[in-house]
């Protein structure tokens, strides 16, 4: 087990607002679009909210609070929660040390399977996604446990040999990805799940709705690509983590707080060329995500109103810089690069 495998399978395993048959009759309120059930559930079970005083707890609460709350929004198209559940997610988002709605990790790794399983729609196809999406995130979990340490080996035979695990556990994350891309289409997923994803404002504040920039693979964006990217595209990078970063548990900030601040592997790698081989595989593992990826993100657009947003709030023009981003990474490994 990983640090959030640990946590996260702990959180699946509460029920503190005491929700899972409301959880249960989620799908038919939503096939319905029955928005005074939603409300008055929501409202009932925010209630049990403010005895909540413990971070696991307070993430479950979360769970189950964010999607009753993310669905009333999407049959009632406004993005705001009725006070009293708004003042709930605040409480609860205090106590969890997390934004105050439910993040990709809610509905992935904190999601428990079963009978249990909290779903928007009830379909063979969100089953699959939150399968395949908490899938890929334990292989991240995995990755980033050995990738931390890469830049403290000390000779090729170290590197070649942590990376080879955060490599394979790469691998498996981008095949979760291609097995979306074949099974769910283009109008199943922005027809029938994405409406079930808007940002919502509370206390004045935007928050996006869980989508893949909240991903673990944001640590490893840091700690391949920190410093790596120069002028526009840097200071884009930086906006993009600022961004991002706020949505992850505790211990993932905190990783991407400490790697942010020194060169990540790709700037190590152009200095010291024991590590070029270990960081290239790395890198060429983003970029074999990243393009497959954005074709389904753009498949997707296409289908979409001019100028539609992801559930992160971005168009396919962010996956477009971060690929930038990714590609001048890997150009510093090219016998010859300028020594930075
Ligand atoms: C049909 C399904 C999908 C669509 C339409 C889609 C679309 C998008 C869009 C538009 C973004 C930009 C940020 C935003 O606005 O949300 C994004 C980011 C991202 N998505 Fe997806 N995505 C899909 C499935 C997946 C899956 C299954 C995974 C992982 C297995 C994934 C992982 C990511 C990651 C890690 C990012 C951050 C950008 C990056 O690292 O390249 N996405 N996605």
């Amino acid at each position: 087990m990983t640090v959030t495998r640990d946590l996260d399978a702990g959180i699946a395993a509460l029920d503190p607002l005491g929700a899972d048959a409301v959880m249960r009759s989620l799908p038919q309120a939503n096939i319905a679009a029955d928005t005074a059930w939603l409300l008055s559930r929501a409202v009932h079970v925010s209630q049990h909210a403010a005895g909540i005083r413990d971070v696991a707890p307070a993430r479950a609460a979360l769970r189950d609070l964010g999607m009753l709350t993310a669905s009333l929004a999407r049959h009632t198209g406004q993005d705001i929660a009725p006070p009293a559940v708004e003042a709930a997610m605040l409480h609860l988002g205090e106590v969890a040390d997390e934004i105050p709605r439910e993040t990709v990790y809610s509905y992935s790794t904190r999601n428990p399977r079963g009978p249990r399983r909290r779903s928007f729609t009830d379909t063979p196809g969100e089953h699959r996604f939150i399968d395949e999406v908490t899938a890929a995130s334990d292989a991240l979990d995995i990755a980033i446990e050995h990738c931390r340490h890469l830049s403290a080996a000390v000779d090729k035979h170290e590197a070649d040999a942590g990376a080879g695990i955060v490599h394979h556990q790469l691998r498996a994350f981008g095949g979760h990805l291609l097995t979306v891309k074949r099974h769910l289409t283009p109008q199943y997923f922005t027809g029938r799940l994405r409406p079930y994803f808007p940002a919502l404002t509370i206390a004045g504040t935007t928050y996006y709705a869980p989508g893949g920039a909240q991903m673990p693979l944001l640590v490893i964006d840091v700690l391949l690509l920190s410093q790596a990217a120069n002028g526009e595209l840097a200071a884009w990078f930086e906006q993009y983590l600022d961004d991002n970063a706020t949505y992850l548990p505790p211990h993932h900030r905190a990783l991407i707080d400490a790697a942010r601040g020194v060169p990540g592997l790709a700037r190590l790698a152009n200095r010291h060329p024991y590590l070029r081989s270990a960081t290239g595989t790395l890198i060429d593992d983003l970029l074999r995500f990243r393009l497959p990826h954005r074709q389904l993100a753009r498949a997707n657009m296409a289908i979409r109103d001019e100028g539609s947003l992801g559930s992160g709030g971005y168009t396919t023009d962010a996956l477009d810089q971060l690929i930038a981003v990714t590609k001048q990474a890997r150009a510093l490994l090219t016998p010859g690069a300028p020594r930075e």
